[in-house]
């Protein structure tokens, strides 16, 4: 039931650092703070790539992950929509492990795409909502989120819950393969279980969003901005926007912005930055600027930090708590969910179901 909300996706939004905390709860031994994943007959120690197959917000998670895997277990990912997985015939070695992420568990493109590498002797990793869903079933190493029912279209909570489980799963194997020690295990499980009060303090802006939800509405194009870790979320920014309020939304890498998108700066196209303060930041400041000289609007999404250095000039900004990397794309999922939904609360759009999509793609 939606409660005092006003949408299912609305209320996903605010169920994310309960059920956030409550995937993490079942990843991670209290007693002394290390990842515990569930039994399984497959020695990770001997991974040495990963296959990561996934669509739509789910195929986003999988692209934040592989930035975890490579970084902290040194293990490659391919990482693949399940639609193109499917026809390209990639080389997969015996004994590989595949790795599937899913809501719904009945994505028939990602499903096909889990068959197929089974057949072709992968160990299947799933991560996955729906416990009852065939790729639950069909699973060696099942990988539960606990986001609960997600009825909203527009999928939010069982986002970054994957989120929560991936970090788990690139902690453990970073251990398994001797890149991390107890110590660094215990860190990255620290900064993960600061995630849900993250979550509650970006929430706390839901009303400075819902105020300027007004200055996108009439956009006809608007872009989003992200490096590193955040790229993916700005591709998932666009994706909301462009699911439930029928704005014309892209995601791109802040670098890639003077390769081409860069022309279609104006005054009527909103430019939305995805920018932590950290390593990476100044370099997004620089093509925030470049923008800027075009005449182009920013809504700057960061930390009292990064607005203080930055935020100067913008269209609008929101500012996020001042997080740990790790958990910045668990945080900055929420700035992007929120300007999505009132932006077609704005437009007075179908925001649970919106027009022409299915909650669960069971067609190819
Ligand atoms: O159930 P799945 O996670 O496999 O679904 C994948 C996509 O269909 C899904 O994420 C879709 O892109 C959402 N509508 C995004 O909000």
């Amino acid at each position: 039931e939606k409660g005092n909300y006003r949408h299912y996706m609305q209320k996903e939004i605010f169920e994310q650092p309960t059920v956030v905390a409550q995937t993490l709860q079942s990843y991670i031994h209290q007693a002394d703070n290390r990842v515990a994943l569930p039994q399984i007959d497959f020695d990770l120690s001997a991974v040495r790539r990963i296959t990561l197959v996934a669509c739509g917000t789910s195929f986003y998670a999988g692209m934040v992950a592989k930035y975890w895997f490579e970084t902290f277990a040194r293990v490659p990912v391919d990482i693949d929509v399940a639609s193109e997985f499917r026809y390209r015939e990639p080389p997969l070695e015996e004994g590989g492990l595949a790795l599937f992420i899913s809501q719904s568990g009945e994505t028939a493109d990602t499903l096909a795409a889990l068959r197929h590498c089974k057949a072709n002797g992968q160990t299947i990793a799933v991560v996955v909502n729906v416990p009852t869903s065939s790729m639950a079933r069909e699973a060696d190493l099942l990988l539960p989120t606990h986001a609960g029912p997600e009825i909203g279209v527009a999928s939010t909570k069982a986002f970054t819950c994957q989120l929560a489980v991936l970090a788990a799963l690139a902690a453990h194997l970073a251990v398994k393969k001797g890149r991390m020690d107890r110590a660094e295990e215990q860190e990255v499980v620290r900064h993960l279980l600061e995630a849900p009060a993250c979550l509650n303090a970006a929430l706390d802006h839901d009303e400075d969003i819902a105020g300027m939800a007004h200055l996108i509405a009439p956009a006809r194009d608007v872009l989003y901005l992200g490096r590193g870790p955040d790229y993916p979320l700005a591709l998932e920014g666009a994706l909301k926007l462009k699911e439930i309020s029928y704005i014309h939304a892209e995601g791109y890498a802040s670098g890639e912005m003077k390769h081409g998108p860069i022309a279609l700066i104006d005054e009527s196209v909103p430019v939305i930055v995805l920018a932590p303060s950290g390593p990476l930041f100044e370099k997004t400041v620089s093509n925030m600027q470049e923008v800027r000289a075009r005449g182009g609007k920013i809504v700057l999404i960061s930390d009292e930090q990064g607005l203080q250095e930055a935020g100067e000039g913008c269209l609008a900004t929101i500012q996020m708590p001042r997080v740990h990397p790790l958990i910045a794309p668990l945080v900055y999922a929420v700035p992007v969910q929120l300007l999505a939904y009132h932006v077609a609360c704005a437009k007075g759009t179908d925001v649970d179901q919106p027009r022409n999509l299915a909650k669960s793609v069971t067609v190819e």
